[in-house]
């Protein structure tokens, strides 16, 4: 890797890769050469009579010289036979008997926490039983009150395994402990691209985010911090799909699904996910699968809040998964800094637990400037004093905390104070070892002006104290961090959300035991303990599961998109139907079906929509039916087709609801149908593809619920998806680009011998997802035609016999169902796309010299893919294949 630099703002790694048999580095969206080949369980095509239908296909594919190399076996007839496999000949394939399809296998990133602060553990008696906000917020502690904690249900987390031994968690593995099982499928040296060393023992004391997981739903009560976990009686099954470090990938997580659901699990919750956008992904389709085979399946939506729409990741967007979003705590654990030689109130600081500092200490200031954008980025300077008794102050921003840290370190600082910038978020940061903690912007300022005017300050570390539970501004709103849907099927992602910042937990005990942390990672299990309360309650039927997530939707509380009053609602593409209240969902005397309505774009858009309210009361109800719209997020920045960053723009252009009939009286036991007829809102403009949203609210003398709906204005068939602007890498340098071996944009015809370093690659960058996209080679005489006359010019071939009649050489690379990409400068992080051309086709085969270029091109979403007015396509400037004669 290196840095690439182009335009005058931006730099970018351009990735590199030796061997020609990855076509994409290391930092793919997929593992190269993966697939999961999935396979017709009734096919007896050729199948022998003793034999497995696996056996079967492997035994099929040899006979046609298919080089393959199996990794995973699926033999679940209800959710997946089929087999994860490296493959070559991709194409081939697809024509062997008994194959249904073949997905190629999806990275997934480690899931990282937005925020993290690790807790060490003193033997404070005094610590006050006040940390259950979280419980409070959502009607937890009602359902503990009627004695509800999960108990007979089983809940399985596909995560980086559990540490068991945490005295909360059990201490033990194994039937009649809190963790009763589960199963390692990679081993602690597992890392995404070796091979993994499965076992029976799920434990995990190097990472923590399954251990935190575990305590949101089963931490036991009595432990120091007073917390418990949302069903704290359940069982547990641990599913490691981590290893200590790095990625791991979704047929690997497919396993682990089809593992905990043959395991008996009742309520399975994932806390990871890759970007996706798609609810065709692998990964959805498995856990929704299992969903419909009356299991709850909870998966966190994601912390991609900041990159905009249209961005929710897999499996979260399986049709019958629940997918979470998350709030803020609405108030945050701090400690207190007595200062002292000028008086002060004291300083609060982000932390449970008191930071073990004995000695009282001057402070350091890395730069007396209170504006400063990148305090301690660069290495201090040589004239540094001795910082090892000093309390280093520093600005947050414009670098890693770590970085800033680190720079101190070297001149022996060991005790530092990040203070907040005024639009920061006060909550948890990642410091990594180090004993640095953050305060408020207000609090280092007033303490780096005093260190400026050289006031004789020392600061004093209280050693014991119970945390003081600030109130969070921002407490109950939905977090920034938290993604945004919907899917480019116009399906309702996510369904609601739940307590996900700010969130004190059970941690490694080998890092510190507790732990407060941020993300949608910590929403998901609190909605699987809820899950768990609700089956304890309602009987594990299939028809409870069944109904749960509609009994959750219309029963949770909207969430303003802001603090005061007057604020709209936040769009339903950001928080579903809204914040869970487990109480009300478990004992509604109403019952409303369905919990979502989705009335997709403008073009397929559905109008007319049917709600039933059953009443359960032992006495007739009238209910008064209204419309409370939320606010419209226009989803792509106005006069471009870059989508809208988030925190996504909200409009007050509401969609019309005529609610028929609007008032209804239903007689015990019996139930209604009420008709809504919508209408899109008008005022917006529909090539910025506004989300409307908003709720239909039932409300009796006694409850409140309602029904959430969601449509997009415009047409995501018109939504451009190749970014062809100049926008991302700068001036001069527009999309798509091939850069040449030097990693420089070619802009003329340029000659590559496709030996060791001298090829070519194809950085394009998609604004918009695509069901397909295509990178073929064509003649360099190719000509791009604007529009074709017949209909008929099929852009794509390998599907039911089309033909592609687009004269093309061949394809270099197929991608399906692929999310858009976002904004990081790294393709790693998903900002662009990339295929590198060692000139070979998709299906291994040598391309023989000549002069020719690569045809970009990709279907819109709903696009027809045998008219070519719903492709885009690209075309490279020439390529020469020049590969030297093999030496004798
Ligand atoms: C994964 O571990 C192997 C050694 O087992 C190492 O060669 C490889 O570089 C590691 N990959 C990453 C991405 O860290
Ligand atoms: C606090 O630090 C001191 C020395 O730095 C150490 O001796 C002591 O054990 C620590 N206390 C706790 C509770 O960790
Ligand atoms: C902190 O972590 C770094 C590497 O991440 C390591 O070199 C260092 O020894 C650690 N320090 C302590 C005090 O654990
Ligand atoms: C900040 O102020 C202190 C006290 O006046 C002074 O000693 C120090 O040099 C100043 N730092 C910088 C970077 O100017
Ligand atoms: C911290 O200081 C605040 C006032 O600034 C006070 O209300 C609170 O009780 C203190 N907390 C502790 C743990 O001492
Ligand atoms: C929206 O319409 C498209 C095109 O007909 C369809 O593929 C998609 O499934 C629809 N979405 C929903 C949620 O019904
Ligand atoms: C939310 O409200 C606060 C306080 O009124 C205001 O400062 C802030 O700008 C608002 N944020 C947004 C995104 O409107
Ligand atoms: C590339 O190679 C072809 C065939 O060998 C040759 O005709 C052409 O001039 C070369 N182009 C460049 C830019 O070197
Ligand atoms: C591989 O693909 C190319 C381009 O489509 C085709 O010409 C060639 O025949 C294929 N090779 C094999 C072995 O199928």
């Amino acid at each position: 890797m290196r840095w690439m630099c182009m335009g005058l703002l931006v730099c970018a790694w351009v990735v590199t890769v030796a061997g020609f048999e990855l076509d994409e580095g290391d930092d793919s969206k997929y593992v190269p050469n993966a697939y999961v080949v999935e396979m017709d369980s009734l096919s007896a095509l050729g199948r022998r009579s003793d034999e497995s239908v696996h056996d079967s296909i492997y035994r099929h594919m040899k006979r046609r010289g298919i080089l393959f190399d199996v990794k995973n076996e699926y033999d679940t007839p209800d959710i997946m036979i089929g087999a994860s496999m490296n493959l070559k000949d991709l194409e081939k394939v697809r024509t062997v008997p008994g194959v249904r399809h073949i997905q190629p296998v999806l990275r997934i990133r480690r899931p990282l926490p937005v925020h993290h602060t690790t807790i060490e553990s003193p033997n404070d008696p005094n610590v006050p039983k006040n940390a259950l906000s979280t419980h409070l917020m959502t009607g937890v502690d009602k359902a503990h009150a009627k004695g509800l904690f999960g108990e007979g249900i089983r809940i399985g987390i596909v995560d980086t395994g559990v540490d068991y031994t945490h005295p909360s968690l059990g201490g033990k593995l194994g039937k009649g402990h809190k963790v009763i099982g589960g199963h390692d499928f990679v081993g602690d040296h597992y890392n995404g691209t070796n091979d993994p060393t499965p076992d029976e023992d799920p434990l995990d004391q190097c990472s923590g985010h399954g251990t935190h997981s575990a305590g949101i739903i089963g931490a036991d009560p009595g432990n120091i911090f007073g917390i418990s976990g949302v069903a704290y009686k359940a069982s547990l099954g641990a599913y490691r799909v981590f290893g200590c470090n790095g990625s791991t990938s979704d047929a690997l997580i497919v396993g682990a699904l089809i593992r905990a659901y043959n395991d008996g699990m009742d309520v399975i919750t994932l806390s990871l996910g890759g970007v996706d956008g798609w609810t065709e992904g692998m990964g959805s389709v498995v856990a929704s699968r299992i969903a419909s085979h009356g299991r709850v399946v909870i998966v966190a939506a994601g912390n991609e809040g900041s990159v905009g729409s249209w961005y929710t990741s897999s499996p979260s967007n399986g049709v019958n998964t629940v997918s979470v979003g998350s709030v803020d705590n609405v108030v945050i654990p701090t400690q207190n800094i007595t200062v002292k030689g000028v008086e002060h109130n004291p300083i609060s600081y982000l932390q449970a637990l008191p930071l073990n500092v004995t000695d009282d200490l001057p402070i350091y200031a890395t730069s007396n400037d209170t504006t400063s954008k990148n305090d301690a980025c660069e290495p201090l300077p040589p004239s540094t004093p001795d910082l090892s008794s000093h309390i280093v102050v520093i600005r947050r921003g414009g670098c890693f905390f770590t970085q800033k840290l680190d720079n101190a370190a070297k001149f022996g600082a060991k005790t530092f104070l990040i203070y907040n910038t005024d639009d920061g978020e006060f909550s948890g940061i990642a410091v990594g070892n180090y004993t640095a903690v953050l305060i408020t912007a207000d609090d280092g300022k007033w303490l780096v002006n005093q260190y400026a005017a050289g006031a004789p300050l020392r600061l004093h570390f209280p050693a014991e104290g119970a945390p003081f539970n600030i109130p969070d501004p921002k407490g109950g709103l939905v977090s920034s961090f938290s993604s945004y849907g919907p899917t480019y099927d116009m399906y309702f992602k996510p369904a609601l959300v739940a307590p996900g910042g700010n969130i004190l937990s059970t941690y490694n005990t080998k890092n510190g035991s507790w732990a407060v942390r941020s993300g949608t990672s910590m929403a998901a299990p609190f909605v699987a303990g809820a899950s768990a309360l609700f089956l304890e309650a309602k009987g594990k039927s299939r028809e409870s599961v069944e109904r749960m997530r509609d009994l959750m939707q219309t029963t949770a509380v909207g969430v303003k998109s802001n603090v005061t009053e007057d604020s709209v609602y936040q769009t339903a593409s950001q928080q579903g139907a809204g914040l869970l209240q487990v109480d009300r969902a478990i004992w509604t005397k109403t019952i409303v079906r369905p919990g979502q309505l989705m009335l997709n774009d403008t073009v397929n858009f559905v109008s007319t929509h049917t709600i039933s309210i059953s009443n359960s009361y032992d006495h007739p109800v009238t209910y008064k039916l209204s419309h409370v719209p939320a606010g419209t997020a226009l989803t792509i920045q106005a006069n471009s087709s870059e989508p809208s960053k988030g925190p996504v723009p909200l409009v007050p252009a509401f969609a019309t609801a005529e609610i028929q009939p609007s008032e209804v009286t239903i007689r015990p036991g019996h139930s209604k149908d009420v008709t809504i007829k919508f209408a899109p809102p008008s005022n917006v403009n529909p090539k910025q593809l506004p989300v409307y949203s908003g709720f239909i609210r039932i409300a009796s003398p006694d409850e409140a619920l309602k029904v959430t709906y969601l449509g997009a204005v415009g047409s995501l068939r018109a939504e451009p998806i190749i970014d062809q602007t100049e926008q991302y890498f700068g001036p001069g340098i527009q999309l798509p680009i091939v850069l040449d071996a030097d990693a420089l944009p070619q802009f003329g015809e340029l000659n590559y011998t496709m030996d060791k370093h001298d090829y070519p690659s194809v950085a394009y960058r998609l604004t918009f997802g695509s069901p397909l996209v295509r990178l073929d080679l064509v003649d360099k005489d190719f000509a791009l035609q604007k529009h074709a006359k017949t209909k008929r010019s099929a852009m794509w071939f390998e599907d039911a016999g089309d033909k592609d009649t687009v004269p093309t050489l061949g394809p270099l690379d197929i991608l399906r169902y692929t999310p858009r990409n976002g904004y990081d400068a790294e393709p790693k992080l998903n900002g662009y796309n990339h295929y590198t051309f060692r000139g070979f086709f998709a299906n291994r085969t040598r391309v023989d010299n000549g002069q020719y270029r690569i045809l970009l091109r990709s279907l819109r979403v709903t696009g027809d893919r045998n008219s070519e007015a719903d492709t885009e396509s690209w075309l490279s400037p020439v390529i020469g294949v020049n590969h030297q004669p093999i030496p004798l």
